[in-house]
């Protein structure tokens, strides 16, 4: 082994050190290294982080415009304010911010466009953006990049918020759901480990009879669970009552907070 080693960056010959029993030698990293080391960590962490975020956000299956969503960017009025308020209390128990509330859900009800669906999406994107990544992730994403991996290609990182339409969630509980299979793809929103998000409840003209068996099997695991359910729909109170059943209605009623949006105009309208 070559006895001197040089400093990459200013050149100067590096100072050696005694280690241990023996008469093992080490090089000291000289301070201009260990400043470039330092700074090079600091940016693997900040890209992790970044790409962890994004991952996590396609692993809710958040669309384009919900990724868009953000409490510090809506606009709020006194048509919304309940809402936004709710949706970030909301995160906050999701976060483990607070304990002592049993109610750990929200139905969003309003007119169209009044911005349901943006807020359901912003308590998400939130918790995808605030929820700790690990350093075993980090290091997996920094190693990944470092083999020429892009975004698609990156190991998923798992979000513990699922998003998904109601035609969606029932056309694929009834293409695969199996209740004998715990690996049907319906499980990923049914079990959700935080939260679930049903948009556009009440969009469904045919079968009620399998979309209310569809609700009591999904919202009855949940919770029984204590797991976060979150509803948008157009209907008003009495009609999801009739849609969804009494008895989906009545545990709704036990978990979640109601909460009515009224836009005088849809938001859609001021959409540039
Ligand atoms: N608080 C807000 N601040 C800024 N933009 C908003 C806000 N709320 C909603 N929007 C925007 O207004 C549009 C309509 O909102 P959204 O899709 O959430 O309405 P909705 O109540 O879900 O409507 P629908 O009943 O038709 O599904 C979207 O483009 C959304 O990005
Ligand atoms: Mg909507
Ligand atoms: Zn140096």
């Amino acid at each position: 082994m070559a006895n001197k080693r040089f400093c990459v960056v200013c050149g100067k010959e590096k100072e050696q050190r005694l280690v241990g029993f023996g008469d093992i030698k080490v090089f000291i990293e000289c301070e201009c290294e260990r400043k470039l080391r330092e700074e090079k960590e600091i940016k693997n962490r900040g890209f992790a982080l970044k790409t962890a975020v994004e991952l996590r956000d396609r692993s809710s299956h958040l669309s384009t415009l919900g990724r868009r969503a953000s409490f510090d960017k809506a606009i709020s009025d006194e048509h919304n304010e309940r809402a936004l308020n709710g949706g970030k209390y909301l995160l906050d128990k999701l976060l483990g911010k607070i304990e002592d509330d049993k109610k750990d859900g929200l139905v969003l009800i309003g007119t169209r466009g009044s911005g349901k669906t943006y807020v359901a999406c912003a308590v998400i994107k939130e918790f995808n953006a605030q929820y700790p990544v690990s350093d075993e992730t980090i290091n997996k994403l920094v190693s990944e990049r470092d083999r020429g991996f892009s975004l698609k290609w990156h190991t998923p990182v798992s979000s513990p918020c699922k998003f998904i339409t109601e035609s969606d969630l029932f056309a694929i509980y009834y293409d695969n759901f199996n209740y004998r299979r715990v690996d049907s793809p319906a499980n990923e929103f049914k079990c959700a480990e935080k939260l679930l998000v049903i948009d556009d409840v009440g969009t469904l003209h045919h079968e009620l009879g399998r979309i209310q068996a569809m609700y009591l099997n999904i919202i009855d695991y949940r919770y029984s669970e204590g797991l976060s359910t979150v509803i948008t729909t157009n209907l008003p109170r009495k009609e999801l009552c009739d849609y969804l059943g009494d008895r989906v209605y009545d545990r709704l009623l036990s978990c979640c907070y109601f909460v009515d949006l009224t836009a005088p105009q849809s938001r859609r309208d001021n959409v540039i």
